[in-house]
């Protein structure tokens, strides 16, 4: 979920607010454009070079730190993002069919934005969550031990108005990154639906 953003102001202040809280050093700097990502939902060129403006650091650095991590971006991206874990353990653990049922549901292609603004789908590599494959994040929520049975399920989360899972969280399977509330992330049931699945994917 993101901040709707009016105006240069909005954006500095907002920018001002990430770097007195995390400091004014190199250090922070992943940090505070982290934060503002997360809040605008991507880092608009002004906001770079406001933070380039109070860390003295050049543009171009700062820009090649945005373009570097993929958890960041320069451009728009959709109301919620859902960032899909590619490496080979959840691939083989059944997060090629449950990718499968992603883009089935989104119609959407790596990268892409939903016409609607609604969803961007994104590919990410390993978060470390290997233990609970196969593991998809959505905005701050983590969903693991995924069956694509449960991706519409899943979805239809953040279509309701007004329902805010970063602020619900209570995920029977999963838990929220910047809070890290939700229960355990528990070993894997045998016989379930996702684990046939996986069998028959192989
Ligand atoms: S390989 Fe997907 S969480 Fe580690």
């Amino acid at each position: 979920m993101t901040t709707e953003v009016k105006n240069a102001q909005d954006v500095a202040s907002m920018v001002q607010a990430a770097v007195d809280r995390h400091g004014a050093t190199l250090e922070a700097l992943v940090p505070i454009v982290s934060e503002i990502n997360r809040k605008l939902g991507y880092l608009p060129r002004e906001a770079l070079v406001e933070v380039s403006r109070l860390l003295h650091m050049p543009d171009s650095q700062l820009f090649a730190v945005a373009s570097f991590y993929r958890m960041l971006s320069t451009q728009p991206r959709g109301k919620h993002v859902i960032q899909f874990c590619e490496s080979a353990p959840c691939h083989v653990m059944g997060g090629r069919e449950v990718w499968q049922a992603l883009q089935v549901a989104l119609e959407l292609e790596p990268g892409e934005t939903s016409t609607d603004g609604k969803w961007t789908l994104l590919t990410v590599s390993c978060p470390g969550l290997c233990g609970v494959a196969p593991v998809m994040v959505i905005d701050e929520d983590v969903y693991g031990n995924v069956v694509p049975e449960r991706v519409p399920e899943i979805l239809a989360r953040y279509e309701c108005t007004g329902f805010a899972p970063a602020q619900a969280r209570v995920e029977p399977f999963g838990l929220n990154l910047r809070t890290g509330r939700g229960k355990a992330l528990g070993p894997r049931r045998s016989g379930r639906s996702g684990d046939k699945a996986r069998k028959g994917g192989q």
